[in-house]
């Protein structure tokens, strides 16, 4: 049966979400102009109107309102309290002057000064947008849920809820308990939630390169099924060959350089059962959405991500064909795509 009540609950959630945190990013962008001015980057690309944007925003709302509305997932709940909520906003603002700080010193090595990073990969540990301890401290990891809403306007869960589309395609006739799905790079366990949500039963597991994420993950799975949290390098993923059903990598391809990129591709293939399933949600790519490409342009210059240029103009297509990923479906999700690939 249609589940309509949800569909507009599910509705109503993100037009809440969305209001709350444009006001947010409007708060942010003024406070950080107020302590940092900087002159606003033009890119040479073609931009959207705001109007297209909207639109866009609206339609990926209308579609994962329409997969409740059929079942193939929950509506999402608040995260959190009120209180809860309140407080890591204020501590985000509080954070702000260390990272314009850095940014006008572009320096990008907080991560590195607590020790905490002995032993990682120099890609690793920088700090990506600037953002204070990098991957690697508690604070950064109580902040990052929100810093990625107030950059997406509340629409993180709903373009990574895209990433549940070709799954449900995947499980129908499928028995949950035996099947075994990997988040790699699962960082705070937004996506094992939504999947843990829609798939109760599924044998899940999360695997991040950070223990204060991962800390995170088990905090905002606490009241589910457990998933298997393990800490390690998706380049070495600690899994036996063709032991998973689903392997999923949610907005980490775009922080990656290229030949870590295809080691964990390589790694991910080397996991997967044949005929298993891998779903890549990421940012968009350059010629995805053409009249886009100035907002692919523009993202790695307000923000540090060394390898976002890369990625954008990287054949994505290309190298998972060359490791035995073959396309199953490909989709945009506002500022994300989907791509769906099976192994042969
Ligand atoms: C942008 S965050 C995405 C997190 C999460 N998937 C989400 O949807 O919000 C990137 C994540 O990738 C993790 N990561 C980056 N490189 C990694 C690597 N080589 N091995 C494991 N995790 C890695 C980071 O620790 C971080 O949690």
């Amino acid at each position: 049966m249609a589940d309509t009540l949800g569909m507009a609950a599910q509705l109503a959630g993100n037009a809440v979400r969305f209001g709350w945190y444009s006001g947010i990013n409007w708060l942010l962008a003024r406070e950080s102009q107020r302590l940092g001015p900087r002159p606003r980057y033009r890119p040479k690309l073609p931009v959207p109107s705001q109007a297209e944007l909207m639109a866009d925003l609206r339609a990926l709302f209308l579609a994962d309102a329409a997969a409740v509305r059929d079942g193939l997932y929950a509506p999402a709940e608040p995260a959190g309290s009120l209180a809860e909520h309140l407080g890591t906003l204020r501590a985000m603002f509080a954070d702000l002057p260390a990272i314009l700080q850095r940014r006008a010193a572009d320096d990008t090595q907080s991560a590195e000064a607590d020790g905490s990073a002995e032993g990682l990969p120099d890609y690793y540990t920088q700090d990506f947008h600037f953002q204070t301890g990098g991957y690697l401290s508690e604070g950064s990891a109580k902040l990052y849920d929100v810093q990625v809403d107030t950059l997406f306007y509340g629409a993180a869960g709903a373009m990574r809820r895209a990433g549940l589309k070709p799954i449900a395609a995947f499980m129908r006739g499928r028995d949950q308990r035996a099947t075994h799905l990997l988040d790699v790079a699962c960082g705070t366990g937004r996506f094992l939630r939504d999947v843990r949500l829609a798939y109760p039963a599924l044998r899940l597991a999360g695997l991040d390169l950070s223990q204060a994420y991962l800390d995170e993950a088990r905090r905002h799975l606490e009241d589910l099924r457990p998933a298997d949290l393990l800490c390690a390098n998706a380049e070495q993923i600690p899994c036996p060959d063709a032991s998973q059903d689903i392997v999923t990598g949610v907005f980490l391809f775009h922080e990656l350089p290229g030949e870590v990129r295809r080691r964990v591709t390589a790694e991910i293939a080397r996991v997967l059962k044949a005929g298993g399933l891998f779903v890549m949600v990421d940012s968009l790519q350059m010629g995805d959405r053409p009249g886009w490409d100035g907002l692919l342009e523009a993202f790695p210059v307000r923000f540090h991500e060394p390898y976002f240029a890369h990625y954008a103009a990287d054949d994505l297509d290309a190298m998972f064909t060359g490791m035995g990923l073959e396309p199953e479906a490909t989709a945009t999700a506002f500022l994300a795509k989907v791509m769906a690939r099976r192994k042969h």
